[in-house]
């Protein structure tokens, strides 16, 4: 990119004033360790972590989760090649279609005209579970293929574990969450930040909440933010420790409870950034809805059912902009029955 400094960014990356101020306060960011489950009373101070973190902050970094250093650092170092190849050998993955096999994509969301403004970032993505064609996957660099294939099965196994103790957190049956993730998908997205020479002036990737169950984050450069208390707070990567945050269908299965909460990522001067977002979920046919366990009269259902299928497909018409897909399965906005709303939203933008 030659000097910097005498480069002004285009127009059109120039992100929307957000009226929320920026906070560096890395050490509130809740920590849960799950590496000593099997003594009664390390699990019961884990679980109760687990549950605070996921009903205040939305957000945690995960220490003992079990997954090999090394791997970790070698699907970084994987992903830092892939993005340092020229152009043409990273466009020939290209998709517009998040809900593909394996894609390659960049500013997508401007040409598609439903996002904000250009975001600074580019992004690889593949499907762990079930596992994409290998046929389909980088060929450069050569380790690509083993390092991923391995590094999803790792996480995959991993978020199995997590949804169990989600489950146990919630007051219900270790089983109960797992028991509606029928035909679970895991899909992998590895999100690169080149330096920016304005860095305040633009967005890595713009303000959202994942439409998944949860998501599992490895990152080993600052950027990523989380909105609490009306603040962007900064999560500092925590040495061997993974970033998870609840997704919108965590929100709506746990009636509320654990809260799918807006985050960010902002991008700096000084050197790229790569992080490694694993996104776990049940099945495009799964049916959601709060569980039947966590409803009662003083805590009526706060959601319609609905497919996560619709749902997601919905979200991704969408701007990426705050909660907008999950607002439209709110009980107290009194809006149609879906699947008419949701398949509306669908007709208008695809
Ligand atoms: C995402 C995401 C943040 C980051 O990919 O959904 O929130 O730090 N990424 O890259
Ligand atoms: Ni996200």
């Amino acid at each position: 990119m030659g000097s910097l400094s005498f480069f002004k960014i285009p127009g059109e990356f120039h992100r929307a004033p957000d009226p929320h101020p920026w906070k560096d306060l890395d050490h509130e960011v809740p920590v849960v360790d799950i590496s000593s489950l099997e003594d009664t009373d390390s699990r019961e101070g884990a679980l109760q972590a687990l549950r605070d973190a996921c009903e205040s902050w939305g957000f945690f970094q995960l220490l003992g989760h079990g997954i090999p250093r090394e791997l970790s650092d070698k699907m970084m170092e994987v992903a830092y090649k892939f993005f340092d190849l020229p152009a043409q050998d990273k466009l020939v993955y290209c998709s517009d279609n998040v809900l593909d096999d394996v894609g390659f994509a960049t500013n997508f969301e401007v040409s598609k005209s439903r996002r904000p403004s250009a975001t600074w970032q580019e992004f690889f993505f593949q499907m762990c579970s079930p596992p994409c064609d290998p046929s389909k996957l980088p060929e450069n660099p050569a380790r690509y293929l083993n390092v991923s294939t391995s590094y999803g099965a790792e996480v995959t196994a991993l978020a199995r574990r997590l949804l169990e103790l989600f489950s146990e957190s919630l007051g219900l049956e270790a089983s109960e969450l797992a028991g509606r993730f029928e035909g679970e998908l895991m899909s992998m997205r590895l999100n690169h930040y080149p330096p920016c020479p304005e860095p305040q002036l633009t967005i890595g990737i713009q303000p959202h909440s994942d439409i998944n169950a949860f998501t599992i984050l490895q990152q080993d450069v600052e950027g990523l933010q989380v909105l609490h208390d009306g603040a962007w707070v900064t999560l500092k990567p925590l040495p061997g420790a993974l970033v998870v945050n609840v997704g919108d269908q965590l929100q709506i299965l746990s009636n509320d409870k654990f809260k799918s909460v807006e985050h960010r990522g902002v991008v700096n001067g000084e050197r790229a950034r790569v992080s490694i977002a694993c996104f776990y979920s049940p099945g495009l046919g799964a049916r959601i809805g709060p569980i039947p366990g966590l409803v009662n009269e003083e805590c009526p259902a706060k959601y319609k059912e609905s497919l996560y299928g619709e749902y997601a497909k919905a979200s991704l018409s969408m701007e990426l902009n705050r909660k907008s897909a999950l607002s439209t399965l709110k009980v107290d906005d009194q809006k149609p029955e879906l699947p008419s709303t949701l398949f509306n939203l669908w007709n208008k933008h695809w």
